[in-house]
């Protein structure tokens, strides 16, 4: 038996895997060529030669072999400068040459060659045929960035998978190998820059000591093709310049930056360009003196001209401190207020990153009418990989379907022909944040969000099922089965998502002014930020018209400004972006708005579990360690959902005193509340918002050690199983219960004195509080149980972790 077969013999579930190879695991496969002829000698042709040569090896478990001469299905790796290819595209074609069928990867750039090795064995992978090729690939954009919002201590702002690949103690890490890893897995997807600090800028970055830091991080990642680019503080000539102004008009603060520049451009020569972030969200900017936007952009883009590095100046400029009593105010104006007039007077490496929405990453809003707005200035769309909103490293959300919505929203830009915003953008920006777990991500699915983004980079005109089927079969292999489950879940998990965090436009409601993760529907009111949703006991949403409203529908072009002006033909959708309605307004779907929300909720989470049953039918199928890591995620997720769900649906029935037509708010059959069962040692807290545990209250054990205990099928407890069956039948048992993340206490469920379940809370959730961040579920399945048996949860509390319960749900075994 060769090894070949031995290797493709191999089931795949044998194999535990950490997720660290992402998309590029070259799992065993035939017909893979031996030979290859590659020519050039520089960093990235020997990167596209080593990745072929990994992957063959990895494949085949033989070793590819470099020749002169070609033979039968020789690879050639080669540039062409007469080749009528783009920069970075790249052409792969079947060639005889002395009547040897050879493969062709050929491009006018090295970096063309190299993504041209990932796609050849993207086919490969994907099982498509290379015998007969002739495929010629150019990028959609020509800059494709990602940014990293990392700090120079190492943690990273909105980052959910771990520490700074790049930075450690305010330095560059001593170890880089991840750095170069990461340049690998965005070289697979053809991004070709990235932006290395956060977009709130330390000043420091910009000081000389560190440029050999910065140094060393682009060295890791120019072997990939990938060039570098920093977020800059816009008060630096001053803070770091020692000037005693940062005026962009002055001629000593024109010169820092032309100065600094230089400097940077001596050790970094590809060096990519600079991120700025002014006047927004507490940073400075020209505002300070008076200047304009574009002044700013200039005064950077002018240093930057002469080495041809770009500067991407954020759109995401708005006011924090806005008075909520008025209603004319709105955040959603404010990227169009702040740069319609300066259209035209950006110079032309000069790129305004445009966030998708008006707003910030929320779960659903409308293009940004900026996109359409900008006719003489280049723009970026900035998409959020990293899950801020969309419920961190812990929910399962496939953002493309979204991302694709905006990208092909017709602006009405130019009459005459279509729009989309993507024929509207010249640039690509993701929001990444990548750090050093195995998984980059956090969590196994949150990857295909990474490759979601690169492949639409690439190519927007994808679909979002092309996109997500190609990477469960990169990521997970072709088991149809695999693919059946969890192209479902994918595809529908944004729409899930929304229904149990903001639906109808609502936008997330969460947190708003702390971790953007838990629940907390009034967070977003009574404050500057802007995230408004006003809703009260009449009714909800914020009124943008022209007509009555803030006037932001008037800042799209008049076909898309008809459409949401009227309540006749606004999408059900967004209706409360646009619009405030009663409670009682009837949708296009022929329901109430109220009766909309409570619905949406109960469909969102039962989405989730159904997911988590879907997932179980998968058990073996891959490898177990991401099997069960996905299954608990699932879990965790399907209990959050529930907990969403909850919250809003109370909150909304408390203040709008209509009742869900179908009677599920607030009655939970199978539920017990922790402050109703029998307490030792457990003290009764209250819980802010009340909405945030069940019943609002939760109990929190502030001894050494607790119990708490209840009697199933107690016809006292509030609300009662039909319990009668003979014999017993199994349950599962659902104890939601509170992980703060300041201590790791420890649990245990008896079930009469049988222990049947035991754990500790040690999750990475973002909250040392009893709130729904902290809220998590534990699952314990088919338990056999009968009236009258004893349910008890022994806790030990560690830390500052009080081993808090929520309730306990008895529910039939799914
Ligand atoms: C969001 C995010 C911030 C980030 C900001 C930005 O508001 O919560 O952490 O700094 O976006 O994009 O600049």
């Amino acid at each position: 038996m060769t090894r070949l077969t031995i290797l493709l013999l191999l089931p795949a579930a044998l194999h535990a895997e950490t997720g660290s190879d992402a998309w590029l695991r070259y799992t065993p496969h035939a017909n893979v060529p031996l030979t290859f002829i590659a020519n050039g000698t520089s960093p990235v042709m020997n990167s596209a030669r080593s990745e072929w040569t990994r992957a063959v090896r990895a494949m085949t478990g033989q070793e590819p072999r470099r020749v002169d001469t070609p033979q039968e299905g020789t690879v050639v790796f080669t540039t062409r400068e007469d080749a009528e290819l783009a920069p970075d595209a790249y052409w792969l074609k079947t060639e005889y040459r002395n009547g040897k069928r050879v493969t062709l990867v050929a491009a006018r750039n090295e970096r063309g060659v190299l993504y041209g090795t990932f796609a050849l064995l993207r086919k490969i992978q994907l099982g498509e045929s290379i015998d007969n090729l002739d495929e010629q690939q150019a990028p959609y954009a020509p800059v494709r960035w990602v940014d990293q919002w990392d700090n120079l201590d190492g943690s990273i702002e909105r980052g959910y998978g771990g520490r700074s690949i790049f930075w450690d103690n305010m330095h560059a890490r001593a170890d880089l190998t991840r750095a170069g890893d990461y340049a690998r897995l965005l070289a697979s997807l053809g991004i070709n820059g990235c932006s290395i600090n956060n977009v709130n800028a330390n000043p420091k970055l910009l000081s000389s000591d560190l440029i050999p830091d910065v140094a060393r991080i682009a060295d890791a990642m120019r072997p990939w093709g990938v060039r570098i680019a920093l977020s800059i503080d816009f008060g630096s000539p001053q803070s770091v310049g020692g000037l005693d102004t940062f005026d962009p008009l002055d001629p000593r603060v024109a010169a820092w930056w032309k100065a600094h520049t230089d400097e940077i451009y001596r050790a970094i020569p590809d060096f990519g360009g600079f991120v700025l972030k002014a006047d927004s969200e507490g940073r400075v900017g020209p505002s300070t003196y008076g200047r304009t936007h574009a002044d700013a952009a200039n005064v950077v883009a002018r240093a930057l001209k002469p080495h041809g590095g770009l500067i991407f100046y954020r759109g995401f400029v708005y006011d924090h401190h806005m008075d909520w009593n008025n209603p004319k105010n709105d955040r959603a104006r404010a990227a169009y207020d702040n740069f319609k007039d300066l259209d035209g007077k950006f110079d032309d490496n000069v790129i305004v990153q445009i966030k998708n929405g008006p707003i910030d990453f929320q779960v659903r809003e409308p293009a940004s009418p900026l996109f359409g707005a900008l006719e003489h200035t280049n723009q970026a769309i900035e998409l959020q990989v990293t899950q801020e909103y969309f419920g961190q490293a812990h929910h399962t959300v496939f953002l493309v379907p979204m991302w694709k919505e905006t990208l092909d929203f017709d602006m009405h830009a130019k009459p005459g022909s279509p729009t989309p915003v993507k024929s509207l953008v010249k640039a690509f920006v993701g929001v990444v944040n990548i750090g050093l777990d195995d998984n980059w991500t956090g969590n196994h699915l949150s990857q295909s969000n990474l490759y979601g983004y690169g492949r639409l980079a690439w190519n927007p005109d994808l679909s979002a099922k092309a996109i997500d089927d190609e990477w469960i079969k990169l990521t997970f292999g072709s088991d149809p089965e695999v693919l059946r489950v969890l192209s479902n879940i994918q595809l529908t998990s944004w729409r899930t998502f929304e229904n149990y965090t903001g639906p109808l436009g609502l936008q997330t409601l969460t947190d708003i002014t702390g971790n953007h993760y838990g629940v907390n529907v009034e967070a977003s009111e009574r404050n500057g930020w802007g995230q408004w949703h006003r809703a009260d006991d009449k009714g909800v949403g914020m009124d943008r018209t022209v007509a009555t409203g803030t006037g932001y529908v008037g800042q799209y072009r008049p076909e898309i400004a008809r459409v949401y002006e009227s309540l006749v033909s606004m999408p059900d959708d967004l209706v409360l972006f646009f619009h405030h309605v009663s409670y009682t307004y009837v949708l296009h779907s022929g329901k109430t708005v109220i009766q909309t929300i409570y619905d949406m909720h109960y469909d969102g989470a039962e989405a989730v579990e159904q997911w988590a049953r879907d997932w179980k039918s998968l058990n073996r199928r891959i490898d177990d360690q991401r099997y069960n890591a996905i299954l608990a995620q699932l879990e965790y997720q399907a209990g959050q959902a529930e907990v969403w769900r909850d919250a809003v649906t109370n909150w909304f029935l408390k203040t709008s005193n209509i009742p869900d037509t179908k009677g599920r708010v607030g009655h939970y059959p199978g539920r017990t509340e922790a402050e109703s069962m029998t307490l030792d040692g457990y003290t009764v807290a209250a819980v802010t918002p009340a909405e945030d545990a069940s019943g609002g209250k939760a109990v929190s054990c502030e001894a050494k050690f607790c119990q708490a205990s209840f009697v199933f099928g107690d016809p006292n407890a509030v609300f009662v199983l039909n319990v009668k069956r003979d014999p017993p039948v199994p349950y599962d048992i659902r104890v939601e219960y509170f992980d703060q993340n300041n201590g790791a206490a420890h649990y245990s469920a008896f079930v009469n004195s049988r222990m049947v379940d035991e754990w500790t809370a040690d999750m990475r959730l973002p909250s040392a509080r009893l709130d729904s961040t902290s809220s998590a579920r534990r699952l314990i399945p088919g338990v056999s149980l009968s009236p009258g048996d004893t349910i008890l949860i022994e806790v030990s509390p560690n830390g500052r972790e009080t081993a808090a319960l929520d309730y306990v749900e008895i529910v039939p075994h799914q």
